[in-house]
């Protein structure tokens, strides 16, 4: 089977990037990062991906005069590159409706909370501001609205007491790193269906225990 072709849009750290490029180390892993695309020059993620061989571009959304024009040069080099599955990593830009369109059911992103709940930014400081006692992370396919699109997985983490939002924040970064190459591995294994709002892996349906049961080495 060929390898599936992975773009990842990173914005920062890219440590979910480093765990992705770790799982495509694995032959068993059916994919492979041909383009890691960075809206700011200064991201460290670009620096992983270098060492890794990878190849990377800065599309800087500053030198677009709106989101239109900066998501159409994105899409671009995605299709340039023969991108079939875009990893949001980190990416702190809104996308527009026209290229979350473009990539529906090609476009996954992770989240640092158990979505729906703490959409958008500051999760861990509001899960512990409302007393969760579970937290964690999410790998879901994007739609038009933000952190909203069918899940593929979550893994959970406890708050413990006395968690800081950084403590909470290092729990859940460390999940993500087992989510993410998860989540990417059944999708290049070809196990994931999406079917509207509602995925199936290996053909069921998901459930709470089939999402964790994927968690640990997909
Ligand atoms: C991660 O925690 C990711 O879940 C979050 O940004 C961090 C990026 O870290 N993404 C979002 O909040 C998107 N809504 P990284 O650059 O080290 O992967």
């Amino acid at each position: 089977m060929k390898p599936l072709a992975v773009g990842v849009l990173i914005s920062g750290r890219g440590s979910n990037l480093q765990a992705l490029i770790e799982a495509c180390r694995d032959p068993a892993t059916k994919a492979g990062i041909r383009l890691v695309l960075s809206n700011k020059a200064d991201a460290q993620g670009l620096a992983r991906a270098a060492a890794a061989g990878i190849e990377t571009a800065v599309v800087d959304h500053r030198n677009f005069p709106d989101r239109a024009r900066f998501d159409a040069e994105i899409d671009r080099r995605l299709r340039e590159k023969g991108i079939e599955l875009v990893c949001l990593a980190g990416f702190m830009r809104i996308l527009t409706d026209e290229f979350v369109d473009r990539w529906r059911d090609r476009m996954i992103n992770i989240h640092p909370s158990l979505l729906p709940a703490f959409r958008g930014l500051d999760t861990h400081a509001r899960a512990l501001a409302a007393g969760a006692k579970l937290a964690g992370c999410t790998v879901h396919y994007v739609r038009r609205e933000l952190d909203t699109g069918p899940i593929i997985l979550q893994e959970k983490v406890p708050v413990l007491p006395g968690d800081t939002a950084e403590r909470l924040a290092a729990r859940v970064l460390e999940a993500e790193h087992r989510a993410y190459p998860a989540a990417l591995r059944l999708i290049a294994a070809g196990r994931v269906r999406v079917e509207g709002e509602r995925i199936f892996i290996d053909g069921v349906e998901t459930s709470a225990s089939a999402a964790a049961a994927s968690r640990p080495s997909g």
